[in-house]
Parts: C-alpha cells; sequence; structure tokens
C-alpha cells in the first residue's frame, strides 16, 4: 500500500481544522493542507495571533503553533492542495436541507458533491478521497458516480472515516479516541486504501483501537453512534420531568443506574436540552433514511429522540414565564451561557436561542453573558428562526461582556451553559443586586442549590 506524503482537507471547521492539527502534530514527514473557500476563516486560521483561530478549543493553540508553518497550512487555494495529495479528506458542511424533497430532514450534500467535482476535475494523479464529513449511508457510492464519470482517467479510493470527536474536548478525544473507524472496499485496492489511512493514525493511535469495515457499516455507524448519545438525553430529560412531579431527584436516579455496568454512569446529565450542529441533523437524516425505506416504525422510533429535547426546551422556558406569576412582558431576564455547551465558541442549535426565542414572543427584556461568544453571533442565532424583524429582536437581546452587568436588576437568571467560571460567582453580590424575589433556574444543575437558597434565593434545577 501507498505512503501518504501529501494530505489535502477540504473545510476549515470545526472538524477539519481540529483534525487536521493533530495529523499534522503527530506525523511531522506528511504535508498536510486544510483549505476553505471562506478567506476570513483562513485568515483567521493563519493569525499570527493565537487567540484569533477561528475556532475555540482547549489545547488547539498549542498544536498549531507546534506544527502550523512546519507542515501545517491553511490555504484557499483548494485545487492546488488537491493536485498535490495523495489523499484528500472531505470536511464540509453537511447541514439539513432547507428546500425541495427532505426538507427540514434529510442531509443537504450539495457542499459535499460540489466537493467531489471539483476532485474529480483537478486530479491528474490517483487519490485517496476520504469522507470526514458525517454522510447518510451509500453516499460513497455517489461520490464515486461522480468521480469516475467526470475525472480525467485517474483511479478514486473512497474511504468513510467520520468523526467522533466532540467540541470542548477536541483535542483530548483526537489525541486519544476511543476508537478510529475506516470503512473502504473490501477489494484489494480498497484494503490498500485503507491500509494507507491506518499508517497515518497509527503515528499515535494503538492498532486494537483502529477499527476497519466496509463504507456502508461505516457511514451508518456514524448517525447511530449520535443517535445512541441523544437518545441518552433524551431519556434521562424525560425522567426530569418524571422526578420533578414525583420529588424524585434525577440526579440520584442517574447515579443509581449509572452504576449498572451494562448503562454505564456517563452521557446521564439531565438538562434544558441537547443542542450542537450534530445531534438534531444525524437524527433527522436517520429518521428520514428510514422513511425512505419504508421502515416507519424505526423512523418514528428515532423521531421521539428529537420531539422530547423540543419539550425540554418549551418546559424550561415555560416553567420561567410561570413562575415569574405567569407574565414576562418588561421584565429582565440574565442568561448565563448561550454556547450549546462548555469550552465552545459554537452557538448552533444551542437551547439557549430556543428559550431566548419562547421569552422574546413573552416581551422579556433577554440579557447575556457568555464567555466566548459575540453579540454578533447571537444576534445572528436569533435572527435565523426568522421568528421576528431583525429590528426587534435587538429590541429584545442584550449581550453583556461583564456578567455582574448582564444580572444586574434581573428578575431571574436562567444558566444555559454549563461554564465552569459560574460556579464561582460571588452569589452575595449577585442577589443584592437583583429585583427580589430574585429566581434561579439551573438549565444545566450546576449552581449550588443550597448554597443559593441560603442565599436568598428561589432555585429551580432540572428533575429536583
Ligand atoms: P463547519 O461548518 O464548521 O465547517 C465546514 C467548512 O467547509 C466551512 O468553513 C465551509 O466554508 C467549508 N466548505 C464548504 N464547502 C466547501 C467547498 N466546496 N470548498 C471548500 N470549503 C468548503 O462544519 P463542521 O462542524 O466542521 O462539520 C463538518 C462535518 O463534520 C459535518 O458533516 C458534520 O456533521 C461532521 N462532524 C461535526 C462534528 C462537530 O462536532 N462539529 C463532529 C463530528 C462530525
Ligand atoms: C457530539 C458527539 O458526542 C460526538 O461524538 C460527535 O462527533 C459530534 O456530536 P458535540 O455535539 O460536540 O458532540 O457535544 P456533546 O458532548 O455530545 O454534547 C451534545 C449536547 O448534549 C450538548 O448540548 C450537551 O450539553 C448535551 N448533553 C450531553 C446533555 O445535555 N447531557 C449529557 O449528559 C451529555
Amino acid at each position: 500500500h501507498k505512503k501518504i506524503k501529501s494530505i489535502c482537507c477540504i473545510g476549515a471547521g470545526y472538524v477539519g481544522g481540529p483534525t487536521m492539527s493533530v495529523i499534522a502534530q503527530k506525523n511531522p514527514d506528511i504535508k498536510v493542507t486544510v483549505v476553505d473557500l471562506n478567506e476570513q476563516r483562513i485568515a483567521d486560521w493563519n493569525d499570527a495571533d493565537l487567540s484569533k483561530l477561528p475556532i475555540f478549543e482547549p489545547g488547539l493553540d498549542a498544536v498549531v503553533e507546534e506544527a502550523r508553518g512546519r507542515n501545517l497550512f491553511f490555504s484557499t487555494d483548494v485545487n492546488q492542495a488537491i493536485a498535490e495529495a495523495d489523499m484528500i479528506f472531505i470536511s464540509v458542511n453537511t447541514p439539513t436541507k432547507t428546500y425541495g424533497a427532505g426538507k427540514g430532514m434529510a442531509a443537504d450534500l450539495k457542499y459535499v458533491e460540489l466537493c467531489a467535482r471539483q476532485i474529480a476535475e483537478v486530479a491528474t494523479s490517483d487519490k485517496i478521497v476520504v469522507e470526514k464529513s458525517t454522510l447518510p449511508v451509500k453516499t460513497a457510492q455517489a461520490i464515486k458516480s461522480i468521480l469516475d464519470n467526470t475525472g480525467n482517467g485517474v483511479k478514486f479510493q473512497i474511504l468513510s472515516n467520520p468523526e467522533f470527536l466532540a467540541e470542548g474536548t477536541a483535542m483530548t478525544d483526537l489525541a486519544n479516541p476511543d476508537r478510529v473507524l475506516i470503512g473502504g472496499d473490501q477489494t484489494p485496492e480498497g484494503k490498500a486504501a485503507i491500509q494507507s489511512l491506518v499508517d497515518v493514525y497509527g503515528a499515535w493511535v494503538p492498532q486494537a483501537q483502529i477499527i476497519t469495515t466496509n463504507l456502508w457499516s461505516s457511514e451508518l455507524s456514524k448517525l447511530v453512534a449520535n443517535a445512541f448519545l441523544a437518545q441518552r438525553v433524551s431519556s434521562i430529560n424525560a425522567i426530569s420531568e418524571l422526578c420533578e412531579a414525583t420529588q424524585a431527584n434525577v440526579e440520584e436516579v442517574a447515579r443509581a443506574i449509572g452504576m449498572d455496568s451494562r448503562i454505564g454512569p456517563k452521557f446521564l446529565k439531565a438538562s434544558v436540552g441537547f443542542g450542537g450542529s450534530c445531534f438534531q441533523k444525524d437524527i433527522l437524516n436517520l429518521v428520514y433514511i428510514s422513511k425512505s425505506l419504508g421502515l416507519n416504525e424505526v423512523a418514528d422510533y428515532w423521531e421521539q429522540v428529537i420531539i422530547m429535547n423540543n419539550h425540554q426546551r418549551d418546559r424550561f422556558a415555560n416553567n420561567i414565564v410561570s413562575t415569574l406569576y405567569n407574565t414576562v412582558s418588561g421584565k429582565k431576564i440574565a442568561f448565563l451561557g448561550w454556547a450549546f455547551k462548555k469550552d465552545t465558541n459554537d452557538t448552533r442549535e444551542s437551547a439557549a436561542i430556543y428559550v431566548a426565542d419562547r421569552l422574546i414572543d413573552e416581551q422579556a427584556q433577554i440579557y447575556v453573558y457568555d464567555p466566548k461568544v459575540s453579540a454578533k453571533q447571537m444576534q445572528a442565532d436569533l435572527n435565523y428562526l426568522s421568528t421576528r424583524t431583525e429590528t426587534e429582536n435587538a429590541k429584545y437581546l442584550q449581550t453583556q461582556t461583564d456578567p455582574y452587568k448582564a444580572v444586574e436588576g434581573a428578575h431571574a437568571i436562567a444558566v444555559l451553559t454549563e461554564w465552569d467560571e459560574f460556579k464561582s460567582y460571588d452569589w452575595q453580590k449577585i442577589y443584592d443586586n437583583m429585583s427580589k424575589p430574585a429566581f434561579v433556574f439551573d438549565g444545566r444543575n450546576v449552581l449550588n442549590q443550597e448554597a443559593l437558597e441560603a442565599i436568598g434565593f428561589q432555585v429551580q434545577s432540572i428533575g429536583k
């Protein structure tokens, strides 16, 4: 099999950037070029000031500093990087379709197809093309058809190598993955291509953790992994509502069931609802694929995970309204956190957006503090829902860069993200400066409820 000397990755986003940084760090003899159409994004990846990197991930700056300019490059010259590479990763976005058949459900594959066509057009030597994006099962077939029918007669091997990193812990997940999954054709050429990619990861991942399989199992495993993870969150969130109605405590229940080694303790944290760019998109895609195949019970089963998540967000917002005497009109409500989880600046599908939207419907004034999310991003997230005009949204949603300013004079505080710093705030000072009664709605169960109640707060948590 071929030893890889040059890698190109199309898409310098949350997956392409960190993944390629680690591949370059661990393989100093391989030239890794990450390309993107977005000029600003590439300029930010190349910024001498590492605090300007386009995505925030703990530990990313150090790896970029080590490899950038040595064997890691960020560029907008997609064609040159494709031409030079032996192996090309497709790591572009695959959002839910917003138009046409499968609107609101299916994955939009237009960016992936554009990549395939561009690779076919530019390539004048044999290439291994790796699906890094999360794709519907059988996409490799479409990519192969495009490459073989529009190419210059060179040979392509397609591999599926889904990414399992979670944001906020991407660098440790990449450095120490539970497993690396590689799918490919089970022909001699396919197996050789698989082995070339195994060697890239073999630079730091133990062989026992690198699993190889056929293309379809690999593609489907990614959707299934995310569906199972999201299902655990919806399951515990469903139980949180039952706990609230019965004086059981969801954390006690999670501890009790999590010690069963068949269930395990992780991913049992009740919350205001899961967010992020992956869970909802990938489950909707799984539901769409199942429906397309006539598997209606399978589709309905998984769709319930999304229905439960939407319900959990609504329930959290509605509870704020009912607790504040059924009116939040003109009241100041402070949000601590806007990102979909801690230690990331990513806000895609964050529960905070939906809770804000619901409260703004009730004419609440929302003041948000998040340590990593910009005011511009918050406005864009709210505007994306198209519930009301941008001018109106701007009237109701304010961003504060000082958390104490955000909560000053507020009727209620809602914790939407589990940022560690929230725990160590001066809660007495916060209490003193709030309207009374001072309410706290802890959507992440991160605050010390007893300590807050001792100060005088009225606290509501999830599932308690
Ligand atoms: P992203 O939006 O952050 O990055 C994608 C990038 O691709 C963008 O910068 C975009 O400009 C670029 N792009 C799109 N079309 C292009 C083209 N034709 N040529 C060059 N550049 C192009 O997305 P992401 O979060 O990195 O996700 C990428 C894929 O990885 C998705 O399929 C996603 O489902 C999957 N994934 C994401 C995560 C995650 O945690 N974000 C984890 C695992 C898998
Ligand atoms: C997820 C998968 O974990 C990862 O393997 C895949 O590659 C991409 O999608 P990510 O979305 O980055 O990663 O973060 P994750 O840690 O899975 O959290 C997703 C959402 O679920 C967050 O909003 C998080 O707050 C929420 N969550 C997670 C809970 O509410 N409770 C939990 O117990 C775990």
